[in-house]
This record gives C-alpha cells, structure tokens and sequence, in this order.
C-alpha cells in the first residue's frame, strides 16, 4: 500500500482545464489477466498502472507471463490457460477485489496449486461470493473464515459447467464465473439481480470466445485458444467522475475530460446527473470493443433526484460523489439498493457519510444508500481517507468547492486508481 500523506486541498476560486485520464482500473485488470490468457502477444495502449492494476500485474508474472511497457503501450505476452505455471510463492492482490477475485476464476481451473492473499482491507472483503459459483464448477478451494475470506487456496481440479444464480449484481463474480467456465467441460451460465459492467465480456468476445449476455445472464462455453487483444484502453470514467462533480458543484467551472470509457453499464451516474438538471456534454467518438469520448462538466444548480434499482451497478463506484452532488441539490435526494456499498475497500456507507460529515456536510447513512439534504456547503476540516482511495477523491472534490482548507489523512490512497489525481487537481484549480 502506498504510504498514508496528507494533502491539504484548498476551496479554488475557479476550475478550469481539459484532462486525458489515466486508462480505465477495470479495463487494465482485464488487459493483464486476458492478455495473459491469449495465443500471443495482446498491446494495449494508455494503460491505468495505478496500485491496483500493479497488483495484477505481480499477480501474472507470477504466473509465468512476462509484459513489459514501451511508453504508453502495455505488451503482454499471452501463454494461454496451458502456459500459465505454478506460483512458487503466494499471489498479493494488495488493496483489489478485481485481481483476487477475477484471479480466482482462472486459477480454480488449473492443475496446479495456489494462494492469493491481500492487505488488510481486502481479507476483511467477502469471497464466498466467488468462492461458492465456483466450488459449484468442481474447483476445491478453501479459505479463511469457512471459507469467506481471503487467504484463498486452490488445488488442481476438472471444472465442470454449471447453471448458477448469483445473489449480488457483481462484474467481478460474473468475472470469476467466466475465466473458470472458458476451462470447464460444457457450458455455464449465471444469472444475476442486475446487469454489471460488461468489460470481461466485450474483450472475450473480440479474442473469440462464445459469450452471450442476455438482461443480466452470461453463458459461455469452452473455446479453442483465444485470440491476443490491440485495443486503445479509455480513460477511466470513475476517476472523471470525480471532476464531474467537483465542476458541477463549483459557482466557477468548466471541466474538459477527454476520451473517457462511456461504457454504459458504467456511466449510471451520467443519469442520475441529467435528472438533477446538471449542464454537461457528453460526445461519443468510437464505439468498439468500447465507448469512449469527451465530456465537458459546467457549473450547474442542481435539483434533488433518486438512484436505485439497476441503475445502482451502473454507479457503484460514483456513490459517495452521489452523496456530494445531492448535498448541493435543491431538496432531498435518496439512493437505495446498494447495501453491497458496505463491502468495498471500506464501508462506504459510513466512510462516505463520515467524510462529509467531518465537513459540516450531513448525510444520513442508510442500511442500502443515503438520504441526503439539499442546499448544504462543505466547511474547512480535517477527513481520513479510511484507506479508501474513492474516499480521499470525494474529500478533495468537495474540499474545492468548500468554504475553508480540507486536510486529507491517508491521502496517497488515491493512486490505487489513479495515479497523478494531485497533479491533476493542481492543473485544474485556480
Ligand atoms: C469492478 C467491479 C465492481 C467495482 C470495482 C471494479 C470490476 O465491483 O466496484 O471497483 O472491475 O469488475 P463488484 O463486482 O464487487 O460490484
């Protein structure tokens, strides 16, 4: 984990300015472990190499895959399943429920044995939701807590498909799911509650796989070997969102974002800010494997709106910026349905009303989301960023339009995600 620093972040009199974002988290995750399961060399260009995405990196080189970078451009030499070996030691999946759990999937098919394991965040976060999909393929896996927790330990086993039923709307079960069932006999299929952002998919489909999605059920069936990737990695649309509402709150800004992912199952919070009324633009220049292009975010006066049901998946990981544009809105906003909130890299129902809350700002913690009154401004303070990297941006983001300095403790969480997030905040404030 990075070191804990402390930022001061300053009220800025104006934002203003035009970014490129570092390369999508959850893209990248997807370029190492797909990459490393491709015939041959996959490129792939902006890759994020945040904290996260490293871990998975550490995570494939230990499996036998070397990649190397050239400047913008991220080389992975794919050995296919059969080329993966054994680790000689125990897999780190640091501060990410990505690597540990999409790893999982691949590593429960294979005939060799495994650990994974993380910091302290990560084997407090829940694994039986992968653990159980694919025990239910034949994989013998055992873990921590009766099997909830990281540590994991794999042992070689023959996956079988399966026809499963997940309770939570996850890409990173549905992840799991598929990496495994490419390695089983027979097709699998998992139906979920909701549909979830769709990345695995899209990229296994272009190296060839037989992958379908139909509302929220995924069927895939074993394939020959999978071609390598070249794609064009877009900006990350969670770290754009947090300038998205840093603008949209601001009195003073306009916010150019350029060639951000607007993968739709992953720009809910896009909806929730066109029924607040917010004045944005959103272009998108290219479509395939995924949608990317510019947003320009303005100054806004925004009114009160509900999130819940589906679209929860589509902005899980906006949901504490949900909570600061609400408190700018005109009257009371709720978001509902997303008590999985609880189960990241903190608990953001509390960290993230504890955050605002450390600012003057009152937001009213719900079992599923938050209640949320309108017309409140952040004060000067002092936010722990709870070894949450979303945590410490929501803290900035308000802070910029605040009334008063924000000290933010652990602040240099922020480059799990988003490596460069205090120079960017520099380049936009004035
Ligand atoms: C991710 C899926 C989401 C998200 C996480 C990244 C992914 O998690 O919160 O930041 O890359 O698949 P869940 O699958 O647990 O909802």
């Amino acid at each position: 984990m990075p070191p804990a620093r402390t930022r001061v972040v300053q009220p800025a009199r104006r934002l203003r300015g035009e970014l490129r974002l570092p390369g999508d988290k959850s893209i990248t995750h997807r370029a190492f472990l797909l990459g490393a399961i491709g015939a041959g060399d996959s490129r792939f260009r902006r890759p994020g190499l945040g904290a996260d995405t490293q871990a998975t990196a550490g995570v494939v080189a230990a499996l036998g895959v070397a990649h190397a970078v050239h400047g913008d451009e991220l080389v992975v030499r794919g050995r296919g399943f059969s080329g993966l070996r054994e680790p000689s030691d125990v897999l780190w999946g640091g501060n990410s429920g990505t690597t540990v759990r999409l790893v999982g999937g691949i590593l429960a098919g294979r005939p060799f044995h495994s650990f994974i394991t993380g910091d302290d965040s990560l084997r407090d976060r829940p694994m039986a939701r992968v653990v159980e999909p694919l025990r239910a393929m034949g994989a013998h896996i055992c873990a921590r807590a009766d099997g909830t927790r990281a540590p994991m330990a794999f042992a070689p086993a023959n996956l079988h498909g399966a026809c499963l039923r997940s309770p939570v709307a996850s890409a990173q079960v549905k992840s799991a799911v598929l990496l495994a069932a490419l390695q089983a006999e027979g097709p699998t299929s998992l139906e979920q509650p909701a549909p979830s952002r769709d990345h695995t998919e899209r990229l296994l489909r272009a190296q060839g796989a037989a992958v379908r999605s139909h509302d929220a059920t995924v069927s895939c069936a074993p394939n020959g070997p999978l071609a390598p990737l070249d794609l064009d990695i877009p900006g990350d649309f969670s770290s754009a969102a947090v300038w998205i509402a840093a603008a949209v709150v601001h009195p003073d800004a306009q916010i150019v974002l350029r060639d951000v992912g607007l993968n739709p199952l992953r720009t809910g919070l896009l909806d929730v800010l066109r029924a607040m009324g917010a004045d944005l633009s959103v272009e998108v220049e290219r479509h395939e494997p995924e949608p990317a292009g510019t947003i320009v975010a303005r100054s806004s006066s925004l009114r009160a709106a509900d999130a819940g049901g589906d679209l929860i998946p589509r902005l899980i990981d906006e949901a504490p910026l949900a909570a600061l544009l609400a408190s700018h809105a005109d009257g009371e906003s709720r978001l509902s349905d997303a008590a999985d909130l609880a189960a990241k890299e903190s608990n953001r129902l509390r960290t993230t009303s504890a955050a605002l809350a450390a600012l003057g700002v009152e937001v009213d913690e719900q079992p599923d989301g938050f209640v949320t009154a309108g017309g409140q401004r952040a004060g000067g303070g002092r936010v722990d960023a709870a070894g949450d990297h979303r945590i410490a941006m929501l803290a900035a983001a308000a802070a910029l339009s605040g009334d008063g300095p924000v000290t933010i403790d652990g602040a240099a969480i922020a480059a799990v995600s988003y490596p460069g997030f205090w120079d960017d905040l520099a380049v936009l404030s004035e």
